[in-house]
C-alpha cells in the first residue's frame, strides 16, 4: 500500500514536472528592440515545450517551428498607433530634453495605447473566454493595467524588464531602492562613480518627483482607463496577484552590481543567438577586410536616414578616411558614399559582430546592442541619443571598452569623431577590456535563456512562489525606510530634551533661591 502510494506520487510528480504549461504573454506596448526581447523569451519557452499565446501588435513573418505550440493574437491597429507616435516623437530630437520633463507627456501618449488595448475586441474576447493559463508574462512598462490578465485567469504574474534593477521595477517585488549610490534613470552620470553629496540630493528629488508623478497622475490614469473599459474592476493597486517573478535583462558583466531579492532574476543576454552563417556578400566583404572592419548601426528605432544632414556629412567624411572597411545599417540611398563603406537596410548584427575581422562597433548604445557587443567582445563608440542610451554609454566607457560622443554634444565634430574612432582602433586596451567583459558575460552557472525557463517553470510549479516575496514588498515606503520610526524617535528625543530642560530649569531656580541669601552676604 505504502509502496503503491510512493510510486504514484513519483509518477504524479514526473507528470507535473514534464507537463507543458500554458503561458500567456501580453505585450501591447513592446515596440522595436522591446519586441525582440519579448518575442525571444516567448519563443524560448515554446522551444522548451510550453504552449505559448502572445498578445502583440507585431505579426511574426515566419512562424517559428517550436516544440510547444506558439500562437499570436495580433492587435493590428496598435501597430499603426505606435508607428504614428514614433513619427511624431522625432526620437533624434527627444534626447535634448531631460527625461523627467518628458515623462508626463510619455504617460499621456502611452495611456492611449493602454486604452486601445483594453478596448480591443480581441482582448475583450480573450478576457471573457474560458481559456486557462498557468502564468501571464508582461513587459514591465506601464504594465499596471495588465494585471487584469493574471487576475482574470487566476494565475501568477511574471514581469519581464528590459533594463537592470532600478526605481521603476524595484517596488513590484520590494527590491531595495538604491537612492544613496545608484543614479536615478532621469539623471545622467555613471553609477560606478561614487555619488557626491549634491548628487545624492538630486537623486532624492528625482525619486520624490517619480513618486508624486505615479501617485497623482499615472496610477489614477490607469485606474480610470481600466474602470472605463471594465466597470466593476477593482483599482490596479488592489488587483491581485502580485508579481511572482521579475526577469531582468541585465547581468553583472553589463551593469554595476546591485542587490536582488530572491524573485528577481538576471537573464541579460538571453536574446543573443549563437553566431550563424553570414550572407555570402557580407562574408566576402568582411573576409577581405585585411585592415579590419567597422560595423555601424543606430538600432531599430532610430533610423540613420533621419540623422541631420550635418551629422551625416561629418560621419561620412570620417568613415571615408578610414583604412578599415565599414558596414553601415542605413535605410535609403546614400549619395557620396565612400568606396570603403557598404550600406544595407537590414543587417544580421549578431553574426557580423561575431566575425573576427570586426574591430569596432559604432552604436547608439541601446541595451541590446551593448549586450551583443559584450557577448562578442567588440569595443564600441557610443553615439547615444536619448532614453537609457547615455547611461549605457557611460557604463561602457567606465568599464573601459567604449568611448562616448553624444549625438547632441556640441563637440560632435569631424575632428573629435575621427580622434575617438582612431583611439578605439589603435589602442589595444579597449579590445582587451571588451574581451574581459565577454569572459564575465559567459561565466555563469546556466545559460541565460535556460535560467529564464527554469524560473518561469519554478513559479508555475510552486503556485506563484509567493514564499520568495519579501515582506517589505507590501510595506508603505515610510515603513520600509523606517521614516515613521525615525520621526517617532526624533519626537521622543525632543520630548525628553524638553522635559529635561524644564526639570533642570526648575531645579536651577530652586537651588538658586536657596543659595541666594548666602550669595548676597558674600557680595556685601
Ligand atoms: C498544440 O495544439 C494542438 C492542436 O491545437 C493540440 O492538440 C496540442 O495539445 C497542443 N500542444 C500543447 C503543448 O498544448
Ligand atoms: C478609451 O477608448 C474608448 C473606446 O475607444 C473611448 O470611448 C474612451 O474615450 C477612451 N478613453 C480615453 C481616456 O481616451
Ligand atoms: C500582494 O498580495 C497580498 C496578498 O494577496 C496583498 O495583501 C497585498 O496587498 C498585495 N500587495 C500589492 C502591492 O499588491
Ligand atoms: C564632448 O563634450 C562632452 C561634454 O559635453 C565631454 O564629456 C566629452 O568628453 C567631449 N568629448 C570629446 C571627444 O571631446
Amino acid at each position: 500500500m505504502f509502496v503503491l502510494f510512493v510510486k504514484c506520487s513519483i509518477l504524479c510528480c514526473l507528470v507535473k514536472y514534464g507537463e507543458p504549461a500554458r503561458i500567456l504573454g501580453v505585450f501591447p506596448m513592446s515596440s522595436g528592440s522591446h519586441h525582440i526581447l519579448v518575442y525571444k523569451l516567448m519563443k524560448g519557452l515554446a522551444d522548451a515545450g510550453h504552449d505559448i499565446t502572445m498578445v502583440t501588435p507585431y505579426e511574426q513573418e515566419n512562424m517559428p517551428k517550436t516544440k510547444g505550440n506558439y500562437s499570436e493574437i495580433i492587435l493590428d491597429e496598435m501597430r499603426e498607433l505606435i508607428s504614428a507616435q514614433h513619427k511624431n516623437l522625432d526620437l533624434f530630437n527627444m534626447g535634448k530634453q531631460n527625461m523627467a520633463v518628458m515623462m508626463p507627456l510619455l504617460i499621456t501618449i502611452f495611456g492611449r495605447n493602454i486604452n486601445n488595448t483594453l478596448h480591443h475586441p480581441k482582448v475583450r474576447a480573450l478576457l471573457s473566454s474560458n481559456e486557462k493559463f498557468d502564468a501571464v508574462i508582461v513587459e514591465h512598462f506601464m504594465a499596471d493595467v495588465m494585471k487584469i490578465f493574471p487576475s482574470v485567469f487566476n494565475c501568477p504574474l511574471i514581469l519581464l524588464y528590459s533594463m537592470g534593477p532600478n526605481s521603476w521595477i524595484n517596488p513590484s517585488v520590494g527590491n531595495p531602492q538604491e537612492i544613496s549610490y545608484a543614479r536615478h534613470l532621469y539623471s545622467r552620470g555613471n553609477n560606478a562613480v561614487p555619488m557626491t553629496f549634491f548628487d545624492r540630493i538630486i537623486n532624492v528629488l528625482y525619486h520624490v518627483f517619480d513618486y508624486l508623478l505615479n501617485t497623482f497622475y499615472y496610477h489614477p490614469l490607469c485606474d480610470k482607463l481600466l474602470r472605463n473599459a471594465y466597470p466593476g474592476v477593482p483599482d490596479t493597486k488592489s488587483l491581485a496577484p502580485n508579481a511572482s517573478l521579475v526577469l531582468l535583462n541585465s547581468h553583472t558583466s553589463l551593469y554595476p552590481a546591485h542587490p536582488l531579492v530572491p524573485n528577481m532574476v538576471e537573464i541579460g543576454g538571453y536574446h543573443v543567438d549563437p553566431p550563424g552563417k553570414l550572407p555570402k556578400d557580407l562574408q566576402e566583404f568582411l573576409d577581405n577586410a585585411k585592415d579590419g572592419a567597422v560595423y555601424f548601426s543606430m538600432g531599430s528605432n532610430l533610423k540613420s536616414k533621419l540623422m541631420s544632414e550635418e551629422r551625416k556629412k561629418i560621419i561620412l567624411n570620417v568613415l571615408g578616411r578610414l583604412k578599415q572597411k565599414v558596414i553601415w545599417k542605413f535605410e535609403e540611398e546614400l549619395p557620396g558614399k565612400p568606396d570603403n563603406v557598404l550600406i544595407k537596410k537590414w543587417l544580421p548584427q549578431q553574426d557580423i559582430l561575431a566575425h573576427p575581422n570586426i574591430r569596432l562597433f559604432i552604436t547608439h548604445g541601446g541595451l541590446l546592442s551593448t549586450t551583443e557587443t559584450v557577448y562578442h567582445g567588440v569595443p564600441i563608440l557610443a553615439i547615444p541619443v536619448f532614453g537609457d542610451q547615455p547611461g549605457n554609454a557611460e557604463k561602457a566607457e567606465y568599464a573601459g571598452y567604449a568611448l562616448k560622443l553624444g549625438y547632441h554634444d556640441e563637440n560632435f565634430t569631424e575632428e573629435n569623431l575621427e580622434k575617438s574612432i582612431l583611439e578605439l582602433l589603435n589602442n589595444p586596451k579597449y579590445r582587451e577590456n571588451a574581451q574581459r567583459r565577454s569572459k564575465l558575460f559567459h561565466d555563469r552557472p546556466m545559460k541565460p535563456m535556460d535560467t529564464a525557463i527554469y524560473w518561469v517553470e519554478y513559479v508555475i510549479r510552486n503556485n506563484g512562489a509567493q514564499h520568495l516575496r519579501i515582506a517589505g514588498a507590501d510595506q508603505a515606503w515610510y515603513e520600509y525606510y523606517l521614516v515613521d520610526v525615525v520621526l517617532f524617535l526624533l519626537a521622543c528625543l525632543v520630548v525628553v530634551f524638553e522635559i529635561s530642560k524644564f526639570v533642570l530649569k526648575k531645579a536651577f531656580l530652586v537651588v538658586r533661591s536657596k543659595l541666594s541669601p548666602k550669595q548676597k552676604l558674600k557680595t556685601k
